[in-house]
């Protein structure tokens, strides 16, 4: 997944400027206008005014910036409406790919003295020095594009196993891997490896008394499949450990554990997407098809209070967005209320459009 996704050369989110968008394969609040990132800008101005009593610049960090739109958006909003904040603030892009970086240069032109560009978070905290981050680091859909750890059950044997990629007459197949899982059984769980012995933990971290009960296990059916994120998660973590005061926020579509662990889901979540269409066929058209799992937000939540965050909010995209808006609409500066407007709000918001998947985790510290 890692390869297709983000190999430099034939990488789809190397290759393909377009892939969000009209022409391209899928669809983000991004791509419905420029009132997502308004909302996001209102809310971001007020945290940020609130953060101002310490006594060290403000900073908003982005992650999965991707052609560099939602920071335009964002940007420009506080530039015309909060024109003091606008100066005062220091906008990262975290982007490990030149090439991204480049399609953000271009599209963030006007805000060139506001913005600086970081390989990854650990980069920005050594480049600036400066362990005093005070501000917001957010993402749009950017967990559910790192790379997952597919896991099989194994009903004969009692066991999971883990699903790898193999080359078979020059086509890409799935393998069972047996014995993976109890190769890495000695790393943490979170780094690169897992604990076998206890899947449901690792889907949600929670105690050892909560894991999978055998008598789930009893009747799980040979093959369901489920999918981890180490990667997701040890990012969360290091953006958990970067600022002093703030919030981390991500915008994405997920379960919680609970609802992960589904008998709905006998194969997980993870899907190509290909010109709109969803495809269970993950080894087809590999670097030219988006490769996406759900986001487990009971892992990511319970990252960021393991690294001492609070949680402020874990909503729909619905309900984060219609209080952003009750907000902002009583505030004369957050401009005029017109069609265009409720167009886009009603798709962000709508349960069948993006309201009710998306959801919005909010950490602070
Ligand atoms: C699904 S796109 C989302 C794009 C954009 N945020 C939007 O909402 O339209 C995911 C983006 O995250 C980027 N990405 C993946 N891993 C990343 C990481 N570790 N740091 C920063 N960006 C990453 C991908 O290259 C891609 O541009």
């Amino acid at each position: 997944m890692e390869l297709a996704l983000y190999c430099p050369v034939h990488g789809y989110y190397e290759t393909k400027t377009d892939n969000p968008g009209r022409q391209g394969d899928y669809y983000t609040s991004v791509g419905v206008g420029e009132f997502f990132g308004q909302l996001l800008a209102f809310q971001f101005a007020e945290w940020l005014e609130q953060l101002r009593i310490a006594d060290c610049g403000l900073r908003i960090a982005e992650a999965g910036a991707h052609d560099g739109q939602l920071a335009k958006d964002i940007l420009a909003w506080l530039q015309l409406k909060r024109p003091k904040l606008f100066e005062q603030i220091e906008y990262w892009i975290i982007e490990p790919s030149p090439r991204r970086q480049k399609w953000q240069e271009e599209t963030l032109k006007q805000f060139a003295p506001r913005i600086r560009w970081f390989a990854g978070l650990e980069h920005a905290s050594r480049i600036t020095h400066h362990p005093k981050f005070n501000g917001i680091i957010f993402s749009n859909e950017l967990l559910d594009a790192m790379p997952v750890r597919r896991l099989g059950w194994d009903a004969q044997n009692k066991k999971w196993f883990e699903w790898g990629v193999t080359v078979e007459g020059g086509n890409f197949v799935w393998a069972r891997i047996p014995d993976t899982l109890a190769s890495r059984s000695g790393e943490r769980a979170g780094s690169r490896g897992f604990d076998p012995s206890s899947i449901l933990h690792l889907l949600a971290r929670r105690s050892e008394a909560e894991t999978a009960p055998s008598s789930v296990l009893a009747v799980l059916p040979d093959g369901y499949t489920i999918e981890t994120c180490p990667a997701a998660e040890s990012w969360w973590r290091e953006a958990a450990n970067v600022f002093v005061h703030g919030k981390l926020l991500t915008i994405d579509y997920g379960f919680t554990a609970d609802e992960l662990f589904s008998p709905v889901r006998m194969y997980g979540t993870l899907r190509a997407y290909y010109r709109h269409h969803a495809s269970d066929d993950l080894l087809a058209n590999v670097g030219e098809q988006d490769l996406t799992a759900h986001v487990n937000f009971s892992a990511i939540r319970a990252a960021g209070e393991s690294a001492g965050l609070k949680t402020e909010t874990f909503s729909t995209q619905s309900q984060f967005l219609t209080r952003i808006l009750g907000k902002a609409s009583k505030d004369d500066s957050f401009g005029e209320w017109n069609t265009n407007r409720t167009r886009q709000f009603q798709t962000l918001t709508h349960p069948e459009h993006l309201g009710r998947a998306f959801r919005v985790l909010v950490q602070s510290r």
